[in-house]
């Protein structure tokens, strides 16, 4: 981190740079993946420990930055701590709001970027899947320049950016969303429309909560319930999703055939798609077993591992004629 060395190349959409607010695991991501393409950042938390959570998250990164290439005048030294909030919002494009889940705290936070930030300033939040409409209750200069930029972690290297409109976003900043986003390299996946928890988490949520009930009943290790995915179906979801996926497990006759054939199955109780309860045994249970399941490493060592996976498979599907998925 240093101060703005001058000699990158912004895309037109973004220049003169982003805001990056909240930086925990998600905004220490998205000030990396911006950096890395060449767009200076301004980053604000609270947080005293926060200036070194980014130092370390660009250190274990950039080296899976260099791998896939990197944008025209990268380097850690785009992203500067901001001395103040209204330092880092400070002329900034766009503004990607990373703090914590919270409804109260997000409503304030997102009220007070509205009101200090210039008017032409694009406000997008990280959300995993609270509405647009929730989120700006407060904002009085309106709901019109405000959306939901909702990325995977690790954000530096997954491309996916779910950009949510509310009722009241306009289309225009809609637009200028998307631009900034995929000008800088990212998957944008519009979604006009509120989803409660988008497409992705909706998605990633019910198997989540499917786990948990496994664990809950003593049905299933969290070493089976991993295993289960990487060796399998996870394998497959680099390539295709879960529909041209079943598309193909249906044999020639493809979805149709799958559809008439399991479609009676459909209703077999398999599933238990409401929550469990979070007992404190379920709790101990799950985290006990991650403990296991890490082999003795630390979280450090394991984000270095997977990002050496992902660099890997997206490098595969390039190679393959397939890499619609690596950072522009
Ligand atoms: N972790 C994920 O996998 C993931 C994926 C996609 C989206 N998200 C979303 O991203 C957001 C951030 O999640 P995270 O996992 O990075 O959380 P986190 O707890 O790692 O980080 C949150 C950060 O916000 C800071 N913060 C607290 N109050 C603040 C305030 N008033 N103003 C600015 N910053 C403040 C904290 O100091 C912390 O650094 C959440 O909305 C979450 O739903 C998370």
């Amino acid at each position: 981190m240093s101060e703005d060395t001058g000699s990158g190349k912004t895309p037109e959409s973004l220049s003169p740079g982003v805001a990056c607010v909240g930086m925990g695991v998600i905004g220490c991501g998205w000030a990396t993946y911006f950096a890395s393409r060449g767009i200076d950042v301004r980053a604000w938390d609270p947080d005293p420990e926060a200036p070194g959570r980014l130092r370390r998250t660009l250190e274990i990164a950039w080296p899976a930055m260099e791998q896939l290439g990197l944008g025209p005048g990268a380097g850690p030294d785009r992203v500067r701590f901001a001395g103040s909030l209204d330092e880092a919002l400070e002329g900034a494009a766009l503004i990607q709001e990373s703090a914590p889940e919270r409804l109260p705290l997000k409503q304030s936070l997102l009220s007070e970027l509205d009101r200090m930030s210039s008017a032409d300033a694009i406000i997008a939040s990280s959300t995993s899947g609270y509405r647009i409409s929730q989120l700006t209750e407060n904002c009085s200069r309106g709901p019109e320049r405000i959306v939901v930029g909702h990325p995977f972690n690790p954000v530096y290297l997954l491309p996916l950016v779910e950009v949510v409109a509310g009722p009241g976003t306009d289309p225009a900043a809609m637009n200028r969303a998307e631009a900034m986003y995929a000008g800088a390299g990212k998957r944008v996946l519009r979604l006009e429309r509120e989803v409660d928890g988008f497409i992705a988490d909706r998605l990633q949520e019910a198997m989540w909560r499917e786990a948990l009930h496994m664990v809950a009943n003593g049905e299933a290790t969290v070493e089976q319930l991993d295993l289960s995915i990487t060796a399998g179906p996870g394998l497959r979801w680099a390539l295709m999703g879960p529909m041209l996926t079943f598309h193909l497990a249906g044999g020639e006759g493809g979805m149709a055939h799958m559809l008439d054939h399991f479609g009676p199955s459909l209703e077999s109780p398999w599933t238990r798609l409401v929550a469990p309860e979070l007992t404190p045994e379920l709790r101990d249970a799950v985290v006990e077993g991650c403990e296991e399941a890490s082999r003795g490493l630390g979280v450090p060592e394991l984000v270095r591992e997977r990002d050496r996976g992902l660099v890997a498979i997206i490098q595969a599907l390039e190679r393959a004629g397939l890499g619609t998925v690596g950072p522009g």
